[in-house]
């Protein structure tokens, strides 16, 4: 009955000092864990390599127009990924006048949603560039 408890301390007082190599004195493990740098939540996110081609996309070709987490000139782009399919947010992105003006539905709702401000076309951009922004935007804000 005992070892189990002495393995348990001992894995405490290791967590406690951050995994340190200086050894340990016997002390009693501390009552609440301790806050170091190392368990505090990372200021950035962490981007996998697509989305960090991605985020270089976003700053050229959407930041001056859109933040993630609040409004712009373009809504904010937070949860996009949640709100549409992503074939259909291809499409916007590449023209979302064209899409208004065939008559999309969802495309003339964000539209009228936004006091009908135009978003530019991103004709140069291919399907697997915004694939990359789209998951930019999830990595970043979700
Ligand atoms: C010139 C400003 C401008 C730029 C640059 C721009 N957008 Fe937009 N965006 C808008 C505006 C304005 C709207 C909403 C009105 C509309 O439909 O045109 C919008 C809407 C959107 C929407 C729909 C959001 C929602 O929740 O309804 C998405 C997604 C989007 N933009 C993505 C992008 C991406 C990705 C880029 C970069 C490749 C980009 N935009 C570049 C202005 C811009």
């Amino acid at each position: 009955m005992m070892k189990p408890l002495l393995v348990l301390s001992s894995l405490l007082i290791l967590a406690a000092c951050g995994g340190g190599s200086q050894p340990q004195q016997s002390q009693p493990a501390p009552a609440t864990p301790v806050q170091t740098e190392e368990n505090a939540a990372p200021a950035n996110p962490v981007l996998s390599d697509l989305g960090t081609q991605g985020k270089s996309l976003y700053e050229s070709n959407c930041a001056a127009c859109h933040y993630l987490d609040k409004k712009l000139i373009g809504p904010a782009l937070q949860g996009a990924n949640s709100r549409y399919e992503e074939a259909w947010l291809i499409k916007f992105i590449k023209n979302s006048q064209a899409m208004i003006k065939a008559g999309d539905p969802l495309a003339k709702q964000v539209y009228e949603d936004n006091n009908r401000m135009v978003m530019n076309s991103n004709e140069h951009l291919s399907d697997d560039e915004i694939k990359s922004i789209l998951v930019y935007i999830k990595e970043a804000g979700n």
